[in-house]
């Protein structure tokens, strides 16, 4: 059986001469002769060549930007530059109605912003096609690398019952009538009546889950929507984001780091590999954005230059006690134009992340052993007392992309931590008993699946990495 052809499959076979049948979008449409045409299947365009003479007016009216038509014709060597083929058009039809006066969408420079409020149709320009295509070849590559290495998919629960971070930053998930709850005798809502039978949450990261996982199959991930009840609204942050969590028995930090190294690297190595031609047209579109910022804020390389300086690279490794260190002595602590204190026992904010990155060491960091009060509960506490076996993976331009941690795999310790933190022991005993029972050392991470995207693709917010963003005041399509 084969396949109805796609587009990119009709220009990798193409023999000259031979008569294709072709559908797509239309990109644009010049003279009344040349059509641009687009199937989504790859970042080339077919041109259509169409004899005005012979169409039918009104077929002709109807033909614009982004209407869809399908043509049957010839493939013949082009003789116009960059396009090896064009199709001689025998035949062509619009299908569906098209009244292009009222499409919102036009053939010019369109902002990212003026895009979102059309997310319907956005996924038809360029730019936006090619990120998705991206987008969808770094999730193949994630699940490749994890099956070479013998990782096993895992898929953890979104509605849950616990907070895995800790930072009550959570959407409740419940049945019952808002305006009217049931109450227990002292007035509160009587969360026994719910659904559950208890409080419910959606999940903000599947590594708890993921540990019970690791301490059965040895190595497993996750790879699945997270959320985020935040009010966080930068351009590296939403409200439901895509995470990918792996989780190993016998990992310590440092095999825990060298895990994260070597998995972005060998993300960004694929789509460098298989996706040139997405990438050659998206390192073009941020050049040309980059000229219309200021010098000071350009960035200090282009994408394809960036990905590959990334590769060539070790990661920069350095304590957190290191990190502050080196702030102290920055010239932008010294001038006061940092934002954020500066102090050991404070949280590295972005603008800190960023000097380390972009100004002192010029390549990605992984910063390790964090103060324990900053970090949550289940992270393994150090010899010290004081840090807990905690890193976070920056990267140029977006800051963290990971977080991850060796996890406090003594039963004592654990307990000790989840009380001074006033973690409810109950609902977690579970969790405890994985500790008990068979316990082993073992770590992971999080890798922020929009983040990477973002990094590879350049595109400067995360909203313009996922089809439907959520973010506050924003939940549309
Ligand atoms: O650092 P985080 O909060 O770590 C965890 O959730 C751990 N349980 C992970 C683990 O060890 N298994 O989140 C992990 C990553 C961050 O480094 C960041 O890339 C991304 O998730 N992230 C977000 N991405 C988009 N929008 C948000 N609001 C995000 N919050 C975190
Ligand atoms: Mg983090």
């Amino acid at each position: 059986m084969s396949l109805k052809k796609t587009l990119a499959d009709v220009l990798a076979k193409a023999v000259p001469g031979e008569e294709v049948t072709v559908a797509g979008w239309v990109r644009a449409f010049r003279n009344q002769r040349f059509i641009a045409l687009n199937d989504g299947s790859t970042a080339e365009n077919l041109q259509l060549v169409v004899d005005p003479e012979k169409l039918d007016e009104n077929l002709l009216k109807q033909i614009g930007f982004h209407a869809c038509v399908r043509a049957r014709g010839k493939l013949v060597e082009s003789p116009a530059a960059g396009q090896k083929y064009e199709l001689q058009v025998e035949e062509v039809e619009v299908l569906g109605d098209n009244p292009l006066s009222e499409y919102p969408l036009q053939p010019k420079r369109m902002t990212m912003e003026f895009l979102r409020e059309h997310a319907a149709f956005r996924l038809r320009t360029q730019t936006l096609s090619s990120v998705f295509r991206l987008r969808h070849g770094l999730g193949y590559a994630i699940h490749r690398y994890f099956h070479e290495n013998h990782f096993y998919y895992l898929h953890t629960p979104i509605i849950t019952g616990s907070d895995a971070e800790g930072a009550g930053e959570m959407f409740r998930v419940t049945t019952l009538d808002l305006n009217d709850p049931p109450r227990t005798e002292d007035g509160a809502v009587d969360w026994k009546q719910d659904f559950f039978g208890h409080p419910t949450n959606l999940t903000v990261s599947g590594q708890l889950q993921a540990e019970t996982g690791a301490l059965a199959l040895g190595r497993v991930y996750t790879f699945g929507p997270t959320f985020r009840a935040e009010k966080s609204n930068t351009p590296r942050h939403l409200a439901e984001f895509w995470m990918i969590e792996p989780e190993a028995a016998f990992f310590d930090l440092k095999d825990d780091m060298d895990l994260a190294e070597d998995f972005l690297k060998y993300l960004i190595r694929y789509a460098l590999e298989n996706y040139e031609r997405d990438l050659n047209f998206l390192d073009k579109r941020l050049e040309q954005e980059e000229r219309n910022k200021k010098k000071e804020e350009r960035r200090p390389m282009g994408l394809l230059e960036t990905l590959n300086f990334v590769l060539e690279h070790p990661f920069e490794r350095i304590t957190y006690t290191e990190a502050i260190r080196l702030l102290q002595g920055s010239k932008p602590y010294k001038k006061g134009r940092f934002q954020f204190p500066v102090e050991w026992g404070k949280d590295l904010q972005a603008e800190h992340e960023r000097w380390l990155v972009e100004k002192k060491f010029g390549r990605p960091v992984i910063v390790c052993d964090y103060p324990k009060d900053i970090k949550a509960f289940y992270m393994r506490l150090n010899d010290d007392g004081k840090t807990v076996a905690a890193m976070d993976v920056l990267f140029p331009g977006i800051g963290e992309v990971i977080g991850g941690s060796q996890r406090e795999e003594r039963y004592d310790l654990l307990q000790q931590r989840m009380m001074e933190m006033n973690i409810p022991q109950e609902e977690m005993q579970w969790y405890l008993d994985l500790r008990k029972f068979g316990g082993a050392p073992h770590a992971g991470f999080g890798l922020g699946f929009e983040r990477l995207v973002q990094f590879v693709s350049g595109m400067s917010n995360i909203r313009d990495v996922i089809a439907f963003p959520r973010y506050p005041g924003h939940a549309e399509f």
